[in-house]
Order: structure tokens, then C-alpha cells, then sequence
């Protein structure tokens, strides 16, 4: 089993397209939103990268630092970071105006009873960044609930269905997207609307909270019946590579993993994997939130890490007693309250 260390490397490495796209991209990178889960190891791979790819660029994690684990792997790969809280525009007045930007900040989980906490987060946050950084080039996390529930006979959703996101942080989420095309309809903006289907790093994804339940003697609900997801790694590697797609037009690219997932499966797979009986709970429902990745494969190609794989090592993290982050996706929710 790997240590935390390792993880975060197997996370953060490089492969030779990025190192390419790096070689040809111009300008400072900067990620607003670095401190969460996926931020660190991204920041590590574009600092992995641009030393690899032999061309000075400055990569600058900025966040309000408030995991310590974030800044301990920071500090490590010696990337430098800004404090900044993204709901005080003077503050973000103060960041160095780069020509590349990962947007990672949002606000998910609390939404219900303190929706407009998530309104300043992803709608207005969104309008303070684009005001002071223009028309530089922005890959912005979005997410796929956005989009209807699919059934799962429908292969996912594709780039052109039109969103129709449930509930108010998905509709906030909408929100978000809509203020970065208009930057790039006014103010010269080059945007990637990433959006992103449940990412896998062993310390929290939709693979541990089924191992989380298993391990907990509870039962797997059943009525969201299948689901996407994606190794960060690929993950990483696709935001960095999406700068070089970013266009004034606005590109949407769904980012998963191209298989489609039966809860019943994983859950009776990790079971084995596990040495634990499965219970499971209610009845399949027909739908999910349930992505088509064929562009970013077309794109970028498959992800490095499939599913039996990242199953074998999810288990094998659960049973070494690797950290859990505790933050759950609750992608088993339909009704889009967070
Ligand atoms: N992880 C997934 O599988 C997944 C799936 C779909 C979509 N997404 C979206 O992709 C983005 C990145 O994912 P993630 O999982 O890394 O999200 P995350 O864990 O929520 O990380 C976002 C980070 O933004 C920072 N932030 C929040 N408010 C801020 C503020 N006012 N000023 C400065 N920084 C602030 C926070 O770090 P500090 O406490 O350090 O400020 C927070 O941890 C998010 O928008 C997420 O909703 C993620």
C-alpha cells in the first residue's frame, strides 16, 4: 500500500503531454482555490511540470490556507502561496495579475439554510476574479450536476445537453459558468467550463464512501444506481492541458472516467476486496448524474488508472487505515440539497 507521501507523487506526476503543453504555453500560472482536495496535488503536478518542461513560470496556490496537511505539501514542493479570502475584492486586487488560471473555489456542502453563502462563493466570487484578471486564460471547476439526471440506458450526458441543474448549489453552480462567459463575451476571457464527475484520491471519492459504509456494517442505497468516476491524477493533467484549449468562444468539457459505474457492482467488488458482507438498501432507481467523457478522451486520452485498479487500491488504503479527509460526496442525493 502507499504511504500518504506517495500518494500525493502518484498524484502530482506529470506525463509527457503536459510537459509538451507546458514547453508551448505562455505566461504564470495561478490557482485560486488551492488549499481543498484536489488543489494541492494539482499545484504540485504544474510545479513537477514546469520543472521537467525546463521553462521559468512562476506557479502560485492561492487560498485561505486552512488545512494543514495542504500547506505542509506546499511547503514541501516549495510552491509559493498567496493568502487571499476570495470574497474580499481587495484582496484579490492585490494578486499579481497572471495570463493562466485554475479556478477551484466554490462552495458545496451547507448550501441548504445558508444558500446565499454559496451565491457569494460561486456567482459572486466569480465576478470579483474576472474583473481584476480579464481576459486571461481560465479552466474553471465546474461540476456535472449541472446537467439533468440521466437515465443510465442514455450513454451520460454529452457537452450539448442543455443544463438543467436541481437545486440551489447546482443552479449556483450554473451561476458560476454563466459569469465566466460573460467575462469572455466582454472582457477578452479564455474559458475551459471543466466540468468535473467525481474525482478519486483513496482519501475521500465516491469508492471510499462505499468502503466507509461497508466497513461501518451500513447498507449501500441503491436509488442512485450508478455513477462516473476518474483518478485525480487525470484529472490534474487535464485542468493543466485544458489552458492550452481555453478560448473566447467558451469550451465545455465533461471530465470523468469513461466507464459507467453500477453501484451494485462497485459495492459487491469492494466487498470482496474488503473480506466484508454487503447490504444494500431500497430498490435501482433509472437515473444518475451521469456523464459522457468521450471528448476529453478524444482530447487528452483515457485516464492512466481504470476502475478494477482503482478499486484494488481504495480497498487496500481502507484496510492500511490511510487518512480519510471525512467528506463524504453524498452522490447518493437526488434532490440536489447539499
Ligand atoms: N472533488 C471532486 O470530485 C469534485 C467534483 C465535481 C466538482 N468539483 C469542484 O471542483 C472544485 C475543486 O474541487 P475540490 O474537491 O478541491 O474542492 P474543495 O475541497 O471545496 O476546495 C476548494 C477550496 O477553495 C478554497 N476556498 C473556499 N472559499 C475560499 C475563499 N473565500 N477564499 C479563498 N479560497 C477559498 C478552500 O480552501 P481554503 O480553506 O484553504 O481557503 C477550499 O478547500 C470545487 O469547486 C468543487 O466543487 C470537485
Amino acid at each position: 500500500m502507499w504511504n500518504e507521501a506517495q500518494l500525493d507523487e502518484a498524484l502530482s506526476a506529470p506525463d509527457s503531454g503536459l510537459i509538451k503543453d507546458f514547453k508551448a504555453l505562455d505566461g504564470d500560472i495561478m490557482i485560486l482555490g488551492a488549499g481543498g482536495k484536489i488543489g494541492p496535488t494539482l499545484a504540485a503536478m504544474a510545479k513537477n511540470a514546469v520543472e521537467q518542461s525546463g521553462c521559468k513560470r512562476r506557479v502560485i496556490a492561492v487560498s485561505r490556507f486552512s488545512d494543514p496537511f495542504a500547506v505542509k505539501l506546499f511547503e514541501a514542493k516549495q510552491i509559493e502561496c498567496i493568502p487571499c479570502d476570495l470574497t474580499n475584492p481587495d484582496e484579490i486586487a492585490r494578486l499579481p495579475k497572471v495570463k493562466n488560471i485554475i479556478y477551484m473555489a466554490g462552495r458545496k456542502f451547507g448550501t441548504s439554510g445558508a444558500e446565499c453563502e454559496t451565491w457569494e462563493m460561486n456567482a459572486a466570487v466569480p465576478a470579483y476574479v474576472t474583473r481584476h484578471f480579464e481576459d486571461a486564460r481560465y479552466v474553471v471547476f465546474s461540476t456535472s450536476n449541472i446537467y439533468p439526471f440521466a437515465a443510465c440506458a442514455s450513454g451520460g450526458n454529452t457537452e450539448d445537453v442543455p443544463p438543467s441543474p436541481i437545486g440551489e448549489y447546482a443552479i449556483s453552480c450554473l451561476g458560476r459558468e454563466r459569469i465566466f462567459e460573460y467575462a469572455a463575451k466582454h472582457f477578452g476571457a479564455k474559458v475551459v467550463q471543466f466540468r468535473l464527475s467525481y474525482a478519486i484520491d483513496l482519501r475521500y471519492g465516491i469508492l471510499y464512501d462505499i468502503c466507509n459504509w461497508i466497513m461501518n456494517g451500513k447498507s449501500v442505497p441503491l436509488a442512485v444506481p450508478a455513477f462516473n468516476c476518474v483518478w485525480q491524477r487525470y484529472v490534474n493533467e487535464v485542468a493543466l492541458r485544458s489552458l492550452l484549449i481555453a478560448s473566447e468562444n467558451v469550451e465545455i468539457l465533461n471530465v470523468t472516467g469513461p466507464e459507467l459505474v453500477s453501484v451494485r457492482y462497485a459495492a459487491t467488488r469492494l466487498g470482496q476486496l474488503l473480506g466484508r458482507e454487503v447490504k444494500f438498501e431500497g430498490e435501482e432507481g433509472e437515473r444518475g448524474i451521469l456523464c459522457n467523457s468521450s471528448r476529453c478522451v478524444r482530447l487528452f486520452g483515457y485516464p492512466d488508472m481504470g476502475l478494477e485498479e482503482m478499486m484494488q487500491k481504495q480497498a487496500e488504503w481502507v484496510l492500511g487505515g490511510g487518512r480519510q479527509l471525512n467528506k463524504p460526496t453524498h452522490f447518493e442525493e437526488s434532490k440536489g440539497k447539499f
